[in-house]
């Protein structure tokens, strides 16, 4: 804070105190260092090498957008209007206006004589964040536990709707990256769990969802920003340099890369880079990554955008297949400094940025701006992430700022609360329930203990971007938060379903606390974690101090109640696990529930579970260890290291219950564990095949055309200032001073392994996603599910894959590869389940081939394994006979 102040005075900005508090997505770190850089620029550009064998291989020139059959409509639009576009127009729309320039927390320049306005660009994955009126949705990793499509799309539907109704061109969200390597990172929330399969449809349906409204879904963090510390550049490019993520290849493709194909399948129309480096490179400008994976081989024909200060060079960006730069401001903001806007201007007249790459960059733009019908009656932003007054300065940023009408509080909720409570219900996961203490009745004498089941005394958005931990925990803290409309307290909803309740707000255990026979103990607890550029209890935005430790001496908490009551229910509202072994053995500790973290609707969500109006039926996108010591070190967080913290995912495929299999350690409630207050069969399976297996995909189709213009550099005069025009100070523009003086005087020195031939066409690609022939279905599990219980309840079917025991490739025992949720099933009643596996299912990564290879064996069978969580499968199908049976030895325990 006393840095912001320093930095506010230094640039005369008093207007913007304000407008910092409400900023999403910028960290108060890299302003605080960028400050220091003029003193100590001396040092740069000193590093630790890449540990051996992780390097970033050059990938030139960026591949063009435009040869996919289902954009070609929206490219041909796109063709029209930026072969007439002039020079400044085309930067326009690449670069960011600057931080605070615009009501969004990212605002492109515009190009009017199209209709293209101003893009909004704003956060967050779990509501429309920085302004008022919109649901507070539960986070990702709640829809993650939920197991049901549907209400991934449904949230994402309804995410969308109150995006457009707010003017958001551009909605940063869904995160599918990290992908929760780390137990202690601090986003792993904002995703939907530790496996690529659950991370990749989470994504995908909340795509699906949002676009279905003409909003732009960006998908993040593109990739490897698996630990929040030293994500960033501390000085720009030189003494600290942000951590570097190496990650090997099939790595890449098998867990953290995968969701993002997901993604690009579903037809996802934006990208965000991460602040971290991969093997070296940062995300921004790894041509590797940018131009190789995301472009050439996953087919991606949306924009690529840079986290939020996060571009580190302008040419260097450029080349490696960046297309848009935000907030547009270099390492510093609010000094009207870009490494493109005017910059990008220079470096295309003087031919070192080849114009065709531009041109690319402003195609794929428009292309995805008319691939969502944005042409067509889309709305202007009618609210302002800087200020929640009515009217206030265009531009915060600048000394000097017109008056805009800022905020017109349009309420974008509709009926939005409503899948808000499904989402947070159905992500309810009943861990423990000794002999169905669960549900309760609503005429127990209930004794409700714990900060965390009532509302933030100071307020439900008091603290900046959700950073504190003070009353229920609805959301972990940073860019990925909403204001809460409301929120409804466990505590209040508790209060209106039963008669006797007895709160005691406090965390530690209270001295007056009366106890009699019969009462039932509700303790609540909690455990955070957020954003880097934000410090709650210790904790950097990992759960860097707390451990995987209940906050607040939880665990004291729940032996204090233990110890007086003879049945104690524990709910928590968590990030991720939390270790639960100080308590879970007690015999008084009758019922645990993972509420996650459950937004708006905390509380109806919570006793439509706790008293019984419908059954528990989440399960644990995460496994809960025994001990922190069951994981491997290498997932730890790492810690300082000068020039460049390494980070080096030398476990490779062996995170969460692939590990823990593989090491044969039981963890107290494995990945998928979850309970009802009902029972389920699994009956009838059958196994169909429906492709015959080739080892490899057929061969893909070669690109279609993409867009050509003219190649001949634009006059100067298209990036001079126009007569008259009324500059904002420290705005960002594409225009020069005295373009008609650049010249290519000295040759430019090209990155190595730069050229202009396109790459032959990689093997592994072919559409959006990859090579479509990936998603072809191989093979389907059929089942009848039957509720053999006594109440009605919904059941998660998953189907975990073991490959033969002879493959060349090793391979985790078991891997999470389809699943379904049934509807409501009455005591009795049965549903067909059709599990579907696709080629890229059965698939390996092989890094000499680059292609998905299925390692089918003549003698050794595939194993479809189906249960209801990785440790619960007892019924399987084999791919060589094609028989189904039960009753089998379980692959894990
Ligand atoms: C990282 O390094 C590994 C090992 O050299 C390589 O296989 C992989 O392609 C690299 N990935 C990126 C994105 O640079
Ligand atoms: C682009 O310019 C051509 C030729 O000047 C003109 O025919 C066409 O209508 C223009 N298109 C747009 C979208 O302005
Ligand atoms: C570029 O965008 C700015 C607004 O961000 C606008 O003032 C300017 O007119 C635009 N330039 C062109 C050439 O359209
Ligand atoms: C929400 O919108 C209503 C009008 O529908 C307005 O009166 C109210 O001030 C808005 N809420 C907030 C928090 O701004
Ligand atoms: C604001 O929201 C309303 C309702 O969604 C919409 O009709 C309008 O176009 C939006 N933009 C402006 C600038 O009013
Ligand atoms: C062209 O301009 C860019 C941006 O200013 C600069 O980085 C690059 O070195 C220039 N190239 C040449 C050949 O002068
Ligand atoms: C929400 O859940 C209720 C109860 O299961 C169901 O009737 C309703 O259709 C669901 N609505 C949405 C929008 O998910
Ligand atoms: C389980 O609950 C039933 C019914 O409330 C009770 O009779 C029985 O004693 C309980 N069993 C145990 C082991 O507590
Ligand atoms: C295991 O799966 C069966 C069938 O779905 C279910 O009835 C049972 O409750 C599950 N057991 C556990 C411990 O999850």
């Amino acid at each position: 804070m006393l840095i912001f102040k320093f930095c506010l005075t230094l640039f005369g900005l008093g207007s913007l105190a304000l407008a910092l508090t409400a900023q999403p997505d910028f960290a108060a770190d890299v302003i605080r260092a960028n400050l220091l850089q003029s003193s100590e620029n001396a040092m740069l550009e000193k590093r630790n090498p890449v540990p051996a064998g992780y390097d970033a291989p050059p990938y030139y020139p960026a591949p063009k957008g435009g040869w996919v059959a289902d954009w070609s409509a929206a490219y041909s639009k796109a063709q029209k209007v930026v072969a007439n576009m002039t020079l400044a127009e085309k930067v326009n729309l690449t670069t960011g206006t600057g931080f605070l320039m615009g009501p969004c927390v990212g605002n492109t320049g515009s190009a009017l004589r199209f209709g293209i306005p101003n893009l909004c660009l704003q956060d967050s994955a779990l509501g429309i964040a920085a302004t008022d009126n919109v649901t507070a949705f539960p986070a990702g990793i709640t829809v993650g536990a939920t197991f049901s499509k549907a209400l991934m799309h449904a949230r994402g539907f309804a995410l969308g709707e109150e995006a457009r109704g707010k003017g958001v061109n551009i909605q940063l969200g869904p995160t599918i990256g990290p992908l929760g390597r780390k137990p202690r990172g601090g986003r792993n929330w904002e995703g939907f769990g530790a496996d690529p399969v659950l991370q990749g449809w989470g994504g995908a349906e909340t795509i699906k969802g949002m676009q279905a409204n003409g909003v732009i879904a960006t998908v993040k963090h593109f990739v490897g920003n698996e630990q929040e510390m030293y994500r960033m550049d501390i000085i720009p490019h030189g003494l600290m340099r942000a951590l570097s993520s190496n990650i090997d290849d099939r790595t890449l493709h098998e867990l953290y890369a995968w969701p993002f194909m997901d993604a690009i399948k579903a037809g996802a129309g934006a990208i965000m880079t991460s602040y971290n480096e991969v093997n070296g490179s940062a995300a921004s400008q790894n041509s590797k990554l940018i131009n190789g994976i995301l472009k050439d081989e996953f087919g991606f024909q949306g924009l690529v955008m840079s986290d939020w200060l996060a571009q580190i060079g302008g040419v260097s960006s450029a080349l490696a297949g960046l297309d848009m730069a935000m907030p547009g401001d270099g390492n510093t903001p609010f000094l009207g400094l870009a490494y493109w806007a005017y910059d990008l201007s220079t470096s295309v007249l003087n031919g070192t940025v080849p114009l065709e790459r531009l041109n690319d960059m402003v195609t794929r733009i428009v292309a995805t701006w008319y691939q969502f019908g944005q042409d067509q009656d889309y709305p202007l932003p009618n609210f302002s992430a800087n200020t929640d007054q009515p009217t206030g300065p265009c531009y915060p940023a600048a000394l000097i700022s017109p008056t805009c009408a800022t905020n017109q509080y349009v309420n974008v909720q509709a009926d939005h609360a409503i899948v808000a409570r499904n989402v947070s219900r159905e992500g309810i996961t009943l861990l423990k329930n000794f002999n169905n203490t669960l549900p309760l009745s609503t005429a127990a004498t209930l004794k409700v203990f714990g900060s965390d089941a009532q509302n933030n005394p100071d307020g439900i958005n008091s603290c900046n971007q959700r950073a504190c931990n003070k009353g229920v925990l609805g959301m972990g803290w940073g860019s990925g938060t909403a204001n809460y409309p409301y929120l409804d307290a466990p505590i209040d909803a508790i209060k209106r379903k039963a008669s006797q309740v007895t709160y005691y707000s406090g965390d530690s255990f209270p001295s007056g606390a009366t106890v009699a026979a019969g009462d039932i103990a509700i303790v609540f607890i909690s455990s955070d974690a957020g954003e880097n550029q934000e410090t709650v209890e210790g904790n950097n935005g990992d759960r860097s101090a707390s451990g995987l430790e209940a906050w607040h001496n939880g665990d004291a908490l729940v032996n204090a109640a233990a110890a007086k009551y003879s049945t104690v229910i524990v709910v928590v509202h968590t990030v991720g696990p939390i270790l639960v072994e100080k308590w879970i053995d007690l015999p008084s500790v009758k019922g645990v529930l993972f509420a996650h973290l459950p937004g708006q609707e905390a509380g109806n969500s919570l006793t439509d579970i706790l008293f019984g109006d419908y059954s528990p039926s989440g399960h644990l996108p995460y496994s809960i260890p025994k001990a922190e010591s069951d994981y491997p070190s290498s997932v730890s967080l790492v810690g300082f290291e000068l020039f460049q913290v390494q980070d080096t995912f030398s476990e490779g495929l062996y995170i969460d219950y692939r590990y823990l299999n593989k090491q044969k350690i039981t963890p107290r409630y494995a990945f998928g564990h979850g309970l009802s207050y009902t029972t389920f069969s699994h009956t009838e399976l059958s196994l169909t095949a429906v492709t015959p297996l080739s080892a490899i995909p057929p061969p893909r189709q070669p690109k279609g055309s993409t867009p050509i213009y003219s190649s001949v550099i634009p006059p100067p005069s298209e990036v001079t200032w126009p007569q008259g025009f009324n500059k904002i100070w420290r705005y960002l523009y594409p225009y020069l001073d005295n373009p008609s003086s650049i010249s290519a005087s000295k040759k430019y020195s090209y990155p190595a392994g730069y050229q202009t031939t396109p790459q032959p066409d990689p093997p592994a690609g072919g559409d959006q996603g990859g090579n479509p022939a990936l998603w072809d279905i191989v093979y389907t599990v059929k089942l009848t599910i039957t509720n053999t219980g006594f109440r009605p309840g919904k059941d998660v079917a998953m189907l975990f894959l073991q490959y033969p025991s002879d493959s060349p490739y090793e391979t985790p025992i078991i891997q999470l590869r389809a699943f379904d949720k049934t509807d409501t099933l009455a005591p009795g009643q049965s549903q067909a389940v059709t599990l579907e596996v696709t080629r890229r299912d059965l698939s390996v990564w092989d890094v000499g081939m680059q292609n998905w290879v299925i390692p089918a064996s003549q003698s050794k069978p595939f194993v479809f394994w189906v249960g209801s969580g990785s440790a619960n499968l007892s019924v399987a199908c084999e791919s060589l006979s094609g028989a189904c049976s039960g009753g089998r030895t379980p692959p894990v325990v």
